[in-house]
């Protein structure tokens, strides 16, 4: 495959799984996975002939570039050195935890920033040979920070944006990262950087005053003769996916079949998340055993389903916090489940989007209760799925969506007592009141889906 794009996408992961090829025995092929942002991307990609550098998901040599759904995918080689320093060392567990408040103690290696840099060095030099003269290069999120300013010293024709999908910090847990310089630099080599929230893209212009000295006004910063934009453009989700999977009558018959699985609870509270410690799952886990233990919530009556998708496996902190999970959820079932009737079904798989589809739709309250999150999808991804307009959201203050998601149960995960506060209020509101708030969510939503979020991020970028 040769030719040059004129738009680029540069990401830590391609848009594909490689799952079992059914036309060929023991064959393989790349299917496009799930997921909003490259719903998004797909038609600018298919019409500007784009191309989608990434890491394949393994360690060793990359395969050559291949093709999938129209698009070009520029697999990028991580050995097992680079995915214990660059991914699981400084992406996850320095500046992940880092960024999101500090909610788990960020780890320093030196070994792992020059991991990082060398790493981030191949993405920006992949994009430099792949990118046509003037093209346009989006470089997404947390993991290559480094490579907008590496990409601009290569080839200064381009026009290059950044986008950070996780919370960027205030100045006091910033200034902790000693690359802090580095990474300002990293991302001052954009056009336009892009936040999930307006306090994220402020901290970053305070930070280039504070930290390089550049001139701002605004949202503008002044670096090296140049002018950089940072804003806020909130992500959101593929509206019409997930309309088109909650009119499915066999997705409808799934949810009814899920509540006649788990016992006809009056009540099913819901939680989707990955296994993450800035999900919160031990906090809505704790709420939900104190309000048990009150007899404020009974089992059978109500029954809280937890899916907990497995994530980042090998990195201690996840693997502390399954045991922690899991220790609560042993500790309230053997407190308050009966013969048959658990009081958390606790559930550490991945599902496919139909399944969690039914799920959303059985669901009488879904809790999202992070204690930091850029954005939260799956809060966005319920409010769409319930056309019927039943259903009610518990949504954590510290999630970006709870900037738009007004109508929620907002609540601070860390207030114990706001939270079952939340969850009662949600449990017994009044039919009509819930139909109203998921109404006026589902309307904002509809405007502002993910195609909408491409589109503002693009046209900013090309009118800079
Ligand atoms: P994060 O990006 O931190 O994982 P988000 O809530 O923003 O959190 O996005 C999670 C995405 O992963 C959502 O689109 C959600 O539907 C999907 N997801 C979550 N849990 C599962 C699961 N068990 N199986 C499949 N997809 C999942
Ligand atoms: O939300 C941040 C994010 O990196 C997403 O972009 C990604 O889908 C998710 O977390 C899972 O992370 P990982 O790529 O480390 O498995």
């Amino acid at each position: 495959m040769t030719g040059r794009s004129s738009f680029v996408v540069v990401a830590n992961r391609l848009p594909v799984d490689e799952v079992p090829d059914e036309e060929r025995a023991g064959g393989r092929r790349w299917r496009r996975s799930p997921g909003g942002l490259v719903t998004a991307l797909h038609p600018v990609l298919v019409q500007r002939d784009g191309t989608w550098i990434g890491w394949a998901g393994s360690a060793g040599p990359a395969p050559a570039p291949f093709m999938v759904d129209g698009i070009r995918l520029h697999p990028v080689p991580l050995d097992a050195d680079e995915i214990a320093r660059y991914y699981e060392g400084m992406s996850n567990s320095t500046i992940w935890p880092l960024y999101h408040d500090a909610v788990e103690p960020p780890i320093f290696r030196r070994r792992w920033a020059a991991s990082y840099r060398e790493v981030n060095a191949r993405f920006a030099e992949a994009a430099a040979q792949v990118a046509a003269p003037n093209a346009t290069v989006w470089v997404q999120d947390y993991q290559l920070q480094l490579v907008p300013a590496m990409l601009r010293q290569q080839r200064p024709d381009l026009r290059i944006g950044f986008f950070l999908h996780i919370p960027f910090p205030p100045i006091e847990l910033f200034m902790q990262l000693p690359q802090r310089a580095e990474i300002m630099r990293g991302l001052l080599g954009a056009d336009l950087v892009g936040f999930q929230q307006r306090l994220a893209a402020q901290n970053f212009v305070r930070l280039a005053h504070h930290v390089l000295g550049c001139p701002v006004s605004g949202s503008v910063i002044e670096y090296e003769d140049r002018r950089v934009k940072a804003a806020a453009f909130p992500i959101s989700i593929d509206v019409g996916e997930i309309d088109r999977l909650a009119d499915n009558p066999l997705i409808r018959t799934r949810a009814e079949q899920i509540r006649t699985e788990l016992g006809e609870p009056k009540t099913m509270i819901l939680g989707v998340d990955r296994l993450d410690y800035t999900k919160g799952i031990e906090h809505r886990l704790k709420a939900f055993r104190e309000l048990l233990a009150e007899g404020r919530l009974t089992v059978p009556e109500t029954v809280m389903v937890q899916v907990a998708t497995p994530s980042r496996e090998r990195v201690e902190h996840y693997q502390a916090l399954r045991v922690k999970v899991e220790r609560e959820v042993g500790r309230i079932n053997g407190d308050y489940g009966r013969v048959g009737v658990p009081a958390v079904h606790y559930l550490h798989q991945s599902y496919s989007r139909s399944e969690l589809a039914a799920l959303y739709r059985a669901a009488d309250v879904m809790m999202v209760t992070p204690l930091r999150d850029g954005m939260n999808l799956v809060a966005k991804e319920y409010v769409a799925a319930r056309a019927d307009a039943g259903g009610a959201l518990v949504l954590s203050e510290f999630a970006g969506a709870a900037s738009e998601l007004r109508q929620a149960f907002l609540c601070n995960p860390h207030d114990l007592d706001a939270v079952k506060d939340s969850l009662l209020r949600a449990v017994h509101v009044d039919p009509d009141e819930a139909r109203k708030r998921m109404s006026i969510m589902q309307r904002h939503l509809r405007r502002n889906d993910v195609a909408h979020w491409a589109r503002s991020f693009l046209t900013e970028l090309g009118s800079l």
